[in-house]
């Protein structure tokens, strides 16, 4: 799929302006501050329901006014799709073809979008937490109802740590949270391992490739060098994992059963899938705790893409790839070898010098100057 046009209205630094993009590659440049991030970031709205540089949204619209709009043409499978976005004080609203879009669980599998930004370069190297939205984020694209699942589970967490903390223990009610968490954990559990399975076939695939010695030639790849992702849970699911969400269910049960009065002592939920993390190893190496920041920065990148292979094998549709000031940080080969990864997919890259490297990689994309948020 591509975006075609996106016109954006009160959207930070744009107070009306409308884009065209090319279905291919295009490149945003211009100098800092002149808002090329904010022009993915308004992609990223009608992809994902919210912006990934902040957690308040409200705080795109622009200086002085009461609401933001964001209207995205997209060509999706030959046909058009409209995607709207509404900001009015704290109140978003989206709209797919014109019609409302009431909870945003709907709204997510429309407009697809893989987005890389300097913050995802960390992946490898940051806390848990990072890369267990790494593994959400796809995974909300792919399942809306692994949304669902997610914002109950993250929900029920919250009154369960509540609850442990309160002097006068309710064991009935610590009963019922129990019991969603462990439905709803265990469903979350099984989709991750799935997604991590196929991330550690194609993530290392990409690897090879980007890392490849040579451009033409395409050796096999120094073992050591090899990429190994693993699923890492936050409890201990034995052989649960490959029995499917039923077996995990229990585990989940008892583990929070057992867990119970160092739970309580915690005040919090010390174990279950809040806690995952992935496990990312390079030539028998931990890269999280030992990898030098390039081998962490080429990973990151090898996960990131891979997400554009998943989603293009579980929808049937290229997402766009939205690469905001990423390119710069890799070497030269590694720069040349990324497009020819992702020949029939829409790339909107952010940059503000076109480098040599860059016009050689991309000879022919389209390049938008942005300044001053005029175009
Ligand atoms: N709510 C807002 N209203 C008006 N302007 C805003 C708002 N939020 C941010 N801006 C402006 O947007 C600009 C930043 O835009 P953006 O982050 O897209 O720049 P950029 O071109 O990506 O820069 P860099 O090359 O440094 O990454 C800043 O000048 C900032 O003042
Ligand atoms: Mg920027």
């Amino acid at each position: 799929m591509y975006i075609r046009t996106l016109a954006l209205q009160n959207f930070r630094s744009y107070e009306s302006r409308s884009v065209d993009f090319d279905p291919g590659v295009n490149i945003l440049t211009g100098k800092n501050g002149e808002g090329k991030t904010n022009m993915l970031e308004a992609v990223h709205i009608l992809s994902m329901g919210r912006s990934f540089r902040t957690r308040n949204d409200a705080e795109a619209i622009t200086f002085g006014k009461g609401f933001y709009h964001i209207k995205g043409l997209f060509e999706k499978e030959g046909e058009d799709l409209t995607v709207e976005a509404k900001m009015t004080g704290r109140e978003k609203s989206f709209f797919v073809d014109g019609i409302g879009v009431r909870k945003s669980a709907d709204l997510l599998d429309h407009a697809l979008t893989v987005i890389f930004s300097p913050d995802d370069l960390r992946i490898v190297k940051d806390e848990p937490e990072k890369r267990r939205r790494f593994m959400d984020h796809e995974l909300f694209q792919l399942k809306p109802l692994y949304y669902l699942d997610v914002i109950k589970y993250r929900r029920i967490v919250r009154n369960r740590n509540l609850l442990l903390k309160e002097s006068d223990l309710n064991e009935h009610l610590l009963d019922i949270y129990d019991g969603y968490l462990a439905e709803t954990g265990a469903r979350i559990m099984a989709e991750r391992a799935r997604f991590t399975k196929r991330l550690a076939v194609i993530s290392a695939r990409i690897q090879a490739r980007v890392t490849a010695p040579g451009a033409d030639t395409a050796p096999a790849p120094d073992t050591d060098d090899v990429l190994e992702v693993s699923y890492e849970p936050g409890i201990s699911p034995g052989e649960a994992l490959t029995e499917g969400a039923e077996a995990l269910q229990s585990v989940i049960l008892e583990s929070l059963r057992a867990r119970r009065p160092k739970d309580r002592e915690a005040g919090s939920t010390t174990a279950g899938p809040h806690k995952d993390d992935l496990k990312i190893v390079s030539g028998g190496v931990d890269l999280r705790k030992y990898g030098s920041q390039g081998q962490q920065r080429t990973a990151a990148l090898a996960l990131k893409l891979a997400e554009v292979d998943i989603i293009k094998e579980e929808t049937g549709e290229m997402p766009i790839l939205l690469l905001d000031d990423v390119l710069s940080e890799l070497d030269a080969g590694r720069q040349k070898r990324l497009p020819e990864s992702f020949e029939d997919c829409q790339i909107i890259i952010t940059t503000a010098e076109v480098s040599k490297n860059l016009k050689a990689a991309f000879p022919d994309a389209r390049r938008i100057e942005v300044s001053s948020g005029r175009l």
